[in-house]
């Protein structure tokens, strides 16, 4: 992420990360602090906060590790990136064209699915017309994608979704069946389509694009934040399967818990100031990187930005004051125009 996007969290966050908090200033600090005292440092502010920031930097590398497996994989480079066939949902636009466009720079090749027509200029992305909420119409593509790349898809990108961004007396049942079928179901379509080739071959990348609201519950949103919330819980089960069941740790799960993102989705939520500095806007370039970036690696993981979703998971252990607290500052309630019609509040006494 760019260290300066609008000021935010992000930026001070950004620029304490590539300045003084950086690992390895860290180091040379407490060093310096060593050969100063001639031993182990005195413990002033500063050194427990070199102590400190440290160890989080420790936890989250062995975190990363113990999910992973102790010994890193070779990340993807220029010779390997052309032996993928990554399936990227929602292909036509937003962080999905995006990540499409990145994946077939390195060298990948890209089955882009989108349910509108669209066409892409590059070599390696060959888009497909589908509706991912259609078990059959997924099942009748991956046939044609094994034709047309001659082999199994090896890496998954679900990122297509919907929001309804409507009241609960405002959804109908149609609508919310369809909420369902898209951001939820479809996941599942493909972890049971695309997951038994990668099973076989005993490695490969399922990632699903979740949310904040994959934690978070918001006005305007419960059908959407179901379906987010679902997601999670549908990921981490499956990421004990392939380790515990399968015997394929080498099959990684990831999840993206992003934050409010510059595309059509949500153009007209706004969070109001003080929520922008919390959780800035980001820009769909920069979402599509960090999942790039798990691909490359080869590492299951959770993505989370922008910084403040390091906090989200979290957020249910609060107690309501706080909860509240946090709710507030973050904006998002309200942040869509429509409001309870005076019918739905009237009394029938
Ligand atoms: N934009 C944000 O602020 C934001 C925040 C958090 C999470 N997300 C998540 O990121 C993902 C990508 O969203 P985006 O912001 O790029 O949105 P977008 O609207 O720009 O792109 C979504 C794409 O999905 C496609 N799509 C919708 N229904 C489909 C279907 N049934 N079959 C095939 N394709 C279908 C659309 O045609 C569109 O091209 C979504 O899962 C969304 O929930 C977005």
């Amino acid at each position: 992420m760019p260290l300066i996007q609008g000021f935010s969290i992000d930026t001070i966050v950004n620029l304490a990360k590539a300045t003084v908090l950086n690992p390895l200033a860290l180091i040379v600090f407490l060093g310096y602090k060593a050969r100063e005292a001639d031993g182990w440092p005195e413990r002033t502010g500063l050194v427990t906060t070199a102590y400190a920031f440290l160890s989080i930097y420790a936890t989250t590398w062995l975190s990363n590790r113990w999910r992973n497996g102790l010994i890193p994989q070779r990340r993807l480079n220029s010779k390997t990136w052309p032996n993928e066939i990554v399936l990227v949902t929602g292909g036509a636009q937003g962080i999905a064209k995006s990540l499409s466009e990145k994946l077939a720079a390195k060298g990948a090749n890209v089955a882009a699915l989108d349910i509108v027509d669209f066409k892409s200029s590059h070599p390696n992305i060959k888009a497909y017309k589908c509706d991912i909420s259609n078990y059959d119409d997924l099942k009748r593509i991956r046939s044609q994608i094994e034709k047309d790349f001659g082999g199994h898809v090896t890496m998954v990108a679900n990122v297509a979704g919907l929001n309804n961004k409507s009241l609960i007396l405002d959804l109908t049942p149609e609508r919310v069946s369809r909420m369902i079928d898209v951001n939820l179901k479809s996941h599942f379509w493909t972890a049971m389509l695309f997951l038994p080739a990668m099973v076989k071959a005993k490695r490969g990348h399922f990632m699903s694009v979740a949310s904040t609201m994959g934690f978070v519950g918001i006005c305007h949103q419960s059908d959407y934040v179901a379906t987010k919330h679902a997601l999670v819980g549908m990921h981490e089960s499956l990421h004990y399967e392939m380790q515990k069941m399968y015997k394929t740790p080498k099959v990684r799960m990831s999840t993206a818990i992003i934050g409010h993102t510059k595309t059509g989705l949500f153009e007209d939520f706004d969070v109001g100031p003080l929520g922008r500095f919390l959780g800035p806007k980001l820009e769909p370039s920069d979402v599509a990187d960090q999942m790039l970036d798990a691909f490359e690696s080869q590492d299951g993981k959770m993505i989370l930005t922008p910084f403040m979703n390091n906090l989200t998971p979290s957020i249910k252990a609060h107690p309501w004051f706080t909860r509240d607290l946090i709710q507030a500052a973050a904006g998002g309630d309200g942040s869509y125009p429509s409001r309870p019609s005076a019918s739905q509040l009237a009394s029938s006494a």
